[in-house]
């Protein structure tokens, strides 16, 4: 059977974090991965700014063979993925705020919602919000300097604490249990988030259902490449994706952490 080639981008390394979860669940399809790296953070950039971004990132994604893309990306998907859907015959699957999870989730009423300016300001999640909010109190706020961390490497120690604590610290004293991550950036920032919040705190990545989304999106439209529910056929499991790695600027840092989470994998 023939793989289907999946894009993916982000205006970053964040988006490897989406990669992951949809790799666990489609082994065998291919990949081709954009880092906008060299524009990157989209968080303070107008609309216009990222839609021009994403049309430019779209239109290399789909020279190199994509089928099915994926913003990995919270910010981008806010702000273009309505225009990218009406100017390109291929599908797009965007990030969602994982409001819905946290709220249905949360034991002291209150969920916070870390995510970028640009995500917080945009109408997708200020529909979630609405939906949810009355009900249960619901807690924002940018990860101030989290994508800079993550395009630095810098994931653990002293510093990358102190930077958390000061975006998580007004979540934590308004009682969130639960924490939805609406960056993509940020499940990279796990390890330190939860040594800062402490036990009694949830993070909800969104990642995993998103991927989900994806599979049945592809069955739908027939893109399944392998077995007809996307399961892994055992035995033939690569260890890492089939993945071209693009990047408008210093492949390094993508790399670093494409390395971090498939460090068998041989990449240049
Ligand atoms: N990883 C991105 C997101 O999900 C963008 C972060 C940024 O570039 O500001 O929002």
């Amino acid at each position: 059977m023939k793989a289907t080639k999946i894009g993916i981008f982000d205006s970053g390394e964040g988006g490897l974090s989406v990669l992951r979860e949809i790799f666990k669940l489609l082994p065998q399809e291919k990949y081709v991965y954009y880092s906008d790296n060299a524009f990157c953070p989209y968080g303070d950039k107008s609309i216009a700014y990222i839609q021009e971004r994403a049309r430019f990132i779209t239109d290399t994604l789909l020279d190199h063979g994509a089928e099915i893309i994926v913003v990995a990306c919270n910010t981008a998907t806010s702000a273009a993925i309505s225009m990218l859907r009406s100017t390109y015959p291929v599908k797009f699957i965007g990030m969602e705020p994982a409001v819905k999870p946290a709220a249905l989730g949360t034991k002291t009423g209150v969920i916070g919602v870390l995510a970028t300016a640009g995500t917080l300001k945009g109408s997708k999640y200020l529909i979630a919000k609405g939906k949810y909010e009355g009900g249960i109190r619901i807690e924002e706020h940018a990860g101030d300097g989290f994508v800079d961390l993550v395009e630095r490497g810098e994931l653990t120690g002293p510093h990358a604490e102190e930077v958390v604590k000061r975006s998580l610290a007004p979540l934590l004293d308004a009682g969130a249990d639960v924490i939805a991550l609406g960056c993509t950036h940020y499940p990279f920032l796990l390890d330190t988030l939860r040594k800062v919040a402490g036990p009694g705190v949830r993070f909800i990545d969104p990642a995993p259902a998103v991927a989900r989304h994806l599979v049945s999106v592809m069955e739908e439209e027939g893109l399944l490449g392998h077995d007809s529910k996307g399961a892994p056929i055992q035995g033939q499991i690569p260890e890492a994706p089939d993945i071209e790695l693009l990047s408008s600027g210093d492949k390094g840092p993508l790399l670093r952490i494409f390395r971090l989470i498939y460090p068998q994998a041989e990449q240049s």
